[in-house]
């Protein structure tokens, strides 16, 4: 049986959960279990009106911790308690978050556990509205809203959708994996990537043939989409230049979406002029049509002969502006090789002006091309080797980060 990873930049902190009553509280079952599994300690704390809809019980058996409700307010550890629940937690998140609860935290009440706990805690706090169109878009509502905006307060949400009353509106609580994007977004804040601008590429590209027909390859972007959720988690500003995949996107992430070669070229240029990391994810198409058939090519005639063209490498192109302006300050390359691994890969560094190349056996067992594994090699200019185990692509792009960061800070040094 497989277990959730645990992650990384959540892994062994605190997090207050706050529950307040809405229909969407028992999604928030759901994002308490997902935060324990991703290595947090969880405490939750429910309002009287939580209660109406789920039960602390439901919260105990996810966190393995108490949960607590209104009457430890006035239980005996009541003098210590909210100050105890608040000290040391690294955020405070309320998942559903009501209007009402939302317009006493911009009064700064604090007659219940939850609103008094909210007041004393020194931690980030992040509110997710979950309540009815109308409510949400009202005035009084929106105002609050914009009190706690400029105190500092993050708000996740709402999204827009059906809601209980049947009306069809934004009010929708974010679901879980959103909030937890939001949460990693958040205490990614003032990380070893905080101020920096990350260029990110992943996925294949799109090269067409006909309107209807194109060359591709098997890239899923999972890579890509790995290293800029890992760059977020550090406190980086990530851009995303993405060929045609389905995943989504990181919470935090400026994504640009590209089909062709050409387009990614164009993307990753602007992008990286005042960048300081190009991460080269994408399997970018080396060959193209060279000419594109302006009606779709019809079976019945005869066996088309397509000639293809070579498209301009990004690389190559990134680092010359590197050579001549200084950015991006590192740049870091993939090689998907299916015979001598590290020599090809060797060669990719030199010949594209790398500072690391991360080399893939794509013909390894879960490696490579749309699984969630892989098994690499990370390879830098100084002649520095090391190879990593199979693991997940997250846990690839954890170790890529680190040494990024590593090369970044041997950059400044040297500036
Ligand atoms: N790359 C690029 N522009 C291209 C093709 C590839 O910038 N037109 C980048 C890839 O994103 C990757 C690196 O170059 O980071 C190596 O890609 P790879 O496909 O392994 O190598 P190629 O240079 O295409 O050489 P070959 O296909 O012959 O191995």
């Amino acid at each position: 049986m497989e277990i959730a990873p645990t992650i990384p930049n959540l892994e062994n902190r605190r997090i207050l959960l706050g529950v307040t009553g809405s229909i969407a509280a028992y999604k928030a079952a759901d994002l308490a279990s997902k935060l324990t599994q991703a290595g947090m300690q969880v405490d939750v704390i429910l309002s009287a009106a939580a209660r109406k809809f789920v039960t602390p019980l439901t919260f105990q058996s996810v966190t393995g911790r108490k949960a607590y409700t209104e009457s430890d307010l006035w239980g005996e550890d009541a003098h210590v308690l909210h100050v105890g629940l608040v000290e040391g937690a690294d955020a405070f998140m309320i998942a559903p978050a009501t209007a009402n609860t939302i317009a006493k935290l911009a009064t700064g009440q604090a007659e219940s556990l939850l609103t008094l706990t909210a007041l004393a805690a020194r931690c980030p706090l992040i509110v997710a509205p979950a309540m009815d169109v109308g409510m949400y878009e009202n005035i009084a509502t929106q105002e609050n809203i914009k009190i706690l905006h400029e105190r500092g307060v993050f708000f996740a949400g709402p999204a827009e959708g059906r809601m209980a009353s049947g009306l069809v509106g934004k009010g929708r609580m974010l679901e879980p994996t959103a909030l937890i994007g939001v949460l990693r977004q958040v205490l990614g804040q003032g990380g070893s990537l905080d101020g920096r601008k990350i260029v990110v590429t992943a996925g294949g590209t799109h090269e067409p043939v006909d309107p209807v027909r194109v060359l591709a390859n098997r890239s899923s972007g999972k890579q890509g989409f790995s290293l800029a959720q890992a760059a977020i988690d550090r406190g980086g500003s990530v851009v995303l230049i993405a060929g045609p995949v389905t995943l989504p996107t990181p919470v935090g992430v400026r994504r640009i979406d590209v089909t062709t070669a050409a387009e990614m070229f164009e993307a990753t240029q602007e992008s990286v002029e005042n960048a300081d990391v190009l991460l080269m994810a994408a399997a970018v198409a080396d060959f193209r049509p060279g000419e594109i058939a302006k009606e779709k090519i019809k079976r019945k005639n005869d066996v088309p002969e397509i000639t293809l063209e070579r498209t301009d490498d990004i690389l190559a192109a990134v680092s010359k502006l590197k050579a001549k302006s200084g950015r991006p300050r590192v740049i870091v390359g993939f090689a998907a090789e299916s015979q001598k691994l590290i020599k090809n890969a060797q060669s990719k560094l030199e010949e594209k002006g790398l500072d690391l190349i991360i080399a893939n056996d794509i013909t390894a067992a879960d490696a490579g091309f749309a699984v969630d594994t892989n098994r690499v090699t990370l390879i830098d200019r100084e002649g520095g080797s090391e190879e990593l185990p199979l693991m997940t692509k997250a846990a690839v792009a954890e170790e890529v980060l680190q040494k990024v960061v590593e090369l970044l800070g041997a950059a400044d040094d040297g500036s």
